[in-house]
């Protein structure tokens, strides 16, 4: 029962984490985004994936996510948790709030999102009415409760196309659709992982308040201050939820 990490947008390396070895891996499905990273974490063997790559050079709607849940997998990796930034559409989620999320709706379009496409012996439909895996979630949790800080057990994660932020208007379209997160990458991961039969949750950091939810417009420089602050709470409830 081996832990990945999938490091998104201000989690490209685990301060802290004990190097092991880097493994250049190529799959079926081409290259993952980076070298695999095996590495120590409070004394627990982990894998890390950066999904953008390592500098961050690969937008959301190019990572190639087939390739790095293959390579994941092939690694040895038996359950993930995925770090995304998101952007808040409830205002109970201002910036630097965690979000476990228990489900999903999929705006993207055009990625390569299923195994199951080409030279098939049985169509294959899987099952995804909960899109992330509760054990790996109540993991999460547990981490966040010790941790001390601001978080939201349950809500729903919209995956946009990107790489541009949203309209105001498709923002209050996602809130009435029921959506709390807004990010770019959160699809097809999840999808893939459950095709794999990887246990998978993700821990959604907020960033900003969505398009249109706040007078301010977004500000990259203000992104990058909370999410700076938020990546040394994620290093540390990711130390939790590794060594529990
Ligand atoms: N929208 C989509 N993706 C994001 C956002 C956002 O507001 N913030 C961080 N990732």
């Amino acid at each position: 029962m081996s832990w990945g990490i999938i490091g998104g947008t201000g989690l490209n390396q685990i301060p802290g984490l004990q190097l092991l070895a880097r493994e250049v891996v190529s799959t079926p499905w081409g290259e993952p985004s980076a070298p695999l990273v095996r590495g120590c974490l409070e004394g627990r063997e982990v894998v890390f994936l950066a999904r953008h790559g390592e500098p961050h050079r690969i937008p959301p709607h190019r990572v190639n996510y087939r390739a790095n849940l293959w390579a994941m997998q092939s690694a040895g990796v038996t359950r993930i948790v995925a770090v995304n930034a998101v952007g808040g559409i409830d205002a109970a989620m201002p910036p630097g709030h965690f979000c476990v999320p228990d489900d999903l709706i999929d705006y993207t379009w055009g990625r390569d999102m299923t195994y199951f496409a080409d030279d098939l012996e049985a169509v294959t439909h899987i099952d995804f009415t909960q899109p992330y895996t509760s054990s790996v979630r109540k993991a999460l949790l547990d981490a966040l409760q010790a941790v001390n800080v601001a978080y939201s057990a349950t809500g729903v994660y919209a995956a946009t196309q990107g790489p541009r932020l949203e309209t105001a208007a498709e923002v209050r379209r996602l809130r009435k659709d029921g959506c709390h997160i807004v990010g770019m990458t959160g699809m097809p991961e999840a999808a893939l992982a459950r095709e794999l039969n990887l246990q998978y949750a993700c821990l959604a950091l907020v960033v900003n308040a969505a398009a249109g939810m706040d007078e301010a417009p977004i500000s990259m420089a203000a992104i990058e201050t909370v999410m700076a602050a938020g990546m040394d709470q994620v290093r540390e409830i990711l130390g939790w939820v590794v060594s529990a």
